[in-house]
């Protein structure tokens, strides 16, 4: 497949991630345009299993199920490997593997901290890598990152997370600039606050929106080739604002 040609044409969706209520409306936002195959890679079996009958039901052909943990990294090649073969290729990855952890700024318990920063940058950041190889290798692709305007700048209230997202999103962008050419996209997607079980219990913020509304914004994106997307769209404008703020005040913005 041509980078060109990539699009959101791809038959055959790989999700990292399976279990995302965000990739699982992208899955069933790119199977109401045309028929795919998914594979959904994730470290609950019993959930996957529910996320891959709920696809069967929504009229998605085939749907195979794979145990992935982001946390280990030995295995990502292998079973990255396996979820191209048992679907005989793939078109479109979506790296949806993160965790939200504590809010505030210094954590009160700095081992789940850790465990975030290796669940969001290395390993994800190690899917990426390897998902990244094998679309290049089975000749393009498209490569759906599933960042956070948290990665522009991260505010003193979601320090580790948006360090951890800063992290994925710089990685994403530079891996797809060395892609240029080869015929794999990185599609960086950076929604605002979405309402899913990683949110619940939390104030929304403004511009606040759903996994349906972000899983448009990706198809799209897909489509016109875009490198980066923000969902909302009109999040992208005050995310640049953000960014020019100085210090003493951005560090005044407490939520
Ligand atoms: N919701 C938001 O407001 C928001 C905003 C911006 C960006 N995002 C990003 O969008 C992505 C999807 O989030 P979501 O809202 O769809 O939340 P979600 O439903 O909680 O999805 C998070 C996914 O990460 C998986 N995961 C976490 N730790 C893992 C591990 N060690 N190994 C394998 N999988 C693991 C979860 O699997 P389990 O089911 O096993 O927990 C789940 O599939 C995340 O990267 C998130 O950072 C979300």
């Amino acid at each position: 497949m041509s980078g060109s040609s990539a699009g959101s044409a791809g038959r055959r969706v790989i999700v990292l991630g399976g279990t995302s209520e965000i990739a699982l409306a992208c899955v069933r936002e790119l199977q109401s345009r045309e028929p795919r195959e998914v594979a959904l890679l994730g470290r609950d079996r019993e959930a996957l299993g529910l996320a891959g009958e709920k696809l069967r039901a929504q009229g998605v052909g085939r749907v195979i199920e794979l145990e992935l943990d982001a946390l280990d990294t030995q295995r990502h090649e292998e079973v990255i490997g396996r979820a191209f073969e048992e679907l005989g290729g793939g078109e479109i990855v979506i790296l949806a593997v993160g965790m939200l952890g504590e809010r505030g700024g210094l954590p009160s318990d700095v081992a789940a901290a850790v465990e975030l920063l290796q669940v969001n940058v290395v390993g994800a950041g190690s899917l990426l890598m390897h998902a990244a190889r094998r679309l290049r290798e089975g000749g393009g692709g498209a490569l759906v990152v599933l960042s956070s305007v948290a990665a522009e700048r991260p505010r003193r209230a979601n320090a580790v997370y948006g360090a951890s997202k800063a992290a994925l999103d710089s990685l994403a962008q530079g891996l797809g600039d060395d892609l240029q050419g080869t015929g794999v996209r990185v599609l960086v997607v950076r929604p605002g606050f979405v309402r899913t079980r990683m949110t619940s219990g939390l104030a929304p913020a403004p511009l606040a929106t759903t996994p349906e509304a972000v899983a448009e914004v990706v198809r799209g994106g897909l489509e016109s080739g875009a490198h980066t997307v923000w969902a909302p769209r009109a999040l992208r404008l005050p995310m640049l604002f953000m960014r020019m703020l100085p210090r003493p005040i951005f560090r005044r913005i407490k939520q």
